[in-house]
């Protein structure tokens, strides 16, 4: 069997882990040793006998900081029992997460993430250890481990084998570019809203260049940020005369839309 992907997470909370993913195609993959889960105790690197991991800021102000020396011995340990991969604080001044990022962690052999709790955690530790600092959007949670949940399901759904059908990956929000087209199930008429007809054509070419069409549409309207010339051009050229004839399928209720 192949080496699993292996998520280290550094935490005064090891028992939130595997949490919600230890349900679902996550908690399948990990029961298959796709990917491992190290849940690091950080209590366990303290010296003292109330195994305290933070102290009173520099300089005063409001609530705790999380101490170098503590950190540190936690992620010497995990190295040395051979954790792969960067080390990542999960942190709201951190860079972005998206979804180059997320396949870029995925690709590799895993990761170590630090969860921060109180005010955060002592630069220095962060600067010895070269953390890179990610963040999963604007807002502050009062802890970095559901963060870490959200980076390590991320990665986890992109590791082959873990969702079954490749092409899905391939087609949702981000992969191209842009964000996903709408999705129809039956019933086909809900609520006097009818399913697209071309959806229901058996024409795939068409199909193709219309979702590609509401991809755009919707991308436009939402996150004009994230268009570029590539995914424009993607569209583009699903819109090309001569593309595939039609292969009917019929479209009857029982049929798979
Ligand atoms: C209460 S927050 C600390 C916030 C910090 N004092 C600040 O203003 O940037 C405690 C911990 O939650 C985690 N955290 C909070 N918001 C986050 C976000 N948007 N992305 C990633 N981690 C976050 C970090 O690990 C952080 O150290």
């Amino acid at each position: 069997m192949s080496t699993p992907w292996i998520a280290t997470v550094l935490t005064i909370f090891p028992e939130m882990f595997p949490g919600p993913l230890g349900h679902s195609l996550a908690g399948k993959a990990l029961e298959r040793g796709i990917w491992r889960l190290d849940a690091v105790n950080l209590r366990d690197f303290t010296t003292d006998r109330h195994r305290t991991v933070d102290d009173a800021p520099f300089g005063g102000g409001a609530g705790m900081v999380m101490r170098p020396d503590v950190i540190a011995r936690a992620v010497d340990a995990v190295r040395a029992r051979g954790a792969p991969g960067p080390l990542i604080y999960l942190s709201p001044r951190g860079e972005r997460l998206d979804q180059t990022i997320v396949r870029e962690l995925a690709s590799g052999p895993g990761f170590v993430a630090l969860c921060g709790r109180f005010e955060g955690v002592d630069e220095r530790v962060l600067e010895a250890r070269a953390f890179r600092e990610l963040s999963i959007g604007d807002y502050v949670l009062s802890g970095g481990e559901l963060a870490a949940l959200v980076l390590i399901d991320a990665c986890v759904r992109l590791l082959p084998g873990v969702v079954g059908e490749a092409a899905s990956l391939e087609e949702e929000s981000f992969a191209q570019g842009l964000l996903e087209y709408p999705h129809y199930t039956r019933p086909q008429e809900f609520e006097g809203r009818r399913v697209p007809e071309v959806l229901l054509s058996g024409h795939h070419a068409r199909i193709r260049a219309w979702r590609l069409e509401r991809a755009l549409e919707i991308t436009r309207r939402r996150r004009p940020d994230l268009l570029t010339a590539r995914a424009v051009a993607a569209c583009c050229a699903a819109r090309e005369p001569g593309a595939a004839e039609p292969r009917p399928t019929a479209s009857t209720e029982r049929d798979p839309p």
